[in-house]
């Protein structure tokens, strides 16, 4: 049998929501009754390789959190105390990679706005993660993809290697330590994490995920998860 692989799952949380513009920031926001936050966190605890789950909550924050935490998260297991964020979600990963049990050899990385990814999905990635180091979720897209810069497309990438990333994404510890540090000595702010490691040069697997892990971005992604979980 394989070693086990000792995840610790990073809930990031730590986002104002501007676009969802709603009273309180995004992860606190209920979905049909449970907070976005809560729900994901859900989902990585239900999976059996995840070990820890560290929440990074909103710097300022902490007080909503601990009522969240004593209203919705009383039974939680794998929960360990929250961090503070930054500014940019990069931030946001780098606290939350400062706090990791020093135990953990793997992180998988995820959205608390993904709040209807699968357990499955979870266990999928992180297993997949495990030979070359990396892996995440994702989805092939769609619409044929542009790339465009001042209004005129630059090119037209092949669609059928177009894929919308996903979260989680899984890696080793020490290798997303060295993805963060090297993006930050560059001045590369990335809007994924698989981003910073592919600039290393190292392998990503890619694990299939399902479309209906999405984002909740704007008041029509909060409907539309409404709608799916029944209430909407
Ligand atoms: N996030 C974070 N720290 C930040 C910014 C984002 O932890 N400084 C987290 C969010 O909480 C979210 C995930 O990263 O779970 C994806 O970000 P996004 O969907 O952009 O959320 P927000 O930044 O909160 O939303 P907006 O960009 O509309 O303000
Ligand atoms: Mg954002």
């Amino acid at each position: 049998m394989l070693p086990a692989m000792r995840v610790a799952a990073l809930l990031l949380a730590a986002g104002r929501g501007e676009r969802l513009a709603a009273s309180v920031p995004k992860a606190f926001v209920a979905l049909a009754g449970r907070s976005l936050l809560a729900r994901s966190s859900d989902a990585l605890a239900a999976c059996a390789a995840v070990e820890w789950i560290l929440p990074v909550i909103p710097v300022g924050e902490s007080e909503r959190y601990r009522a969240l935490e004593e209203r919705e998260l009383a039974g939680a297991t794998k929960l360990l105390p929250a961090v503070e964020g930054g500014a940019e979600r990069q931030d946001s990963v780098r606290a939350g990679l400062a706090a990791l049990p020093v135990e953990a050899e793997w992180v998988a990385v995820h959205d608390a706005a993904r709040a209807l990814v699968s357990s499955q999905d979870v266990a999928r990635v992180i297993a997949a993660a495990r030979n070359e180091g990396a892996a995440l979720l994702a989805h092939p897209v769609a619409d044929t993809v542009k790339r465009v810069r001042e209004g005129r497309v630059l090119e037209t990438p092949p669609r059928d290697e177009c894929w919308a990333a996903q979260t989680p994404q899984v890696f080793r510890v020490e290798l997303l330590r060295k993805a963060l540090e090297r993006a930050d000595a560059e001045g590369f702010q990335g809007t994924d994490d698989a981003s910073l490691v592919e600039r290393l040069g190292r392998p990503v697997r890619v694990v299939p995920g399902d479309p209906g892990n999405r984002k909740i971005t704007d008041p029509d992604d909060l409907r539309w998860a409404e709608a799916r979980l029944g209430r909407g």
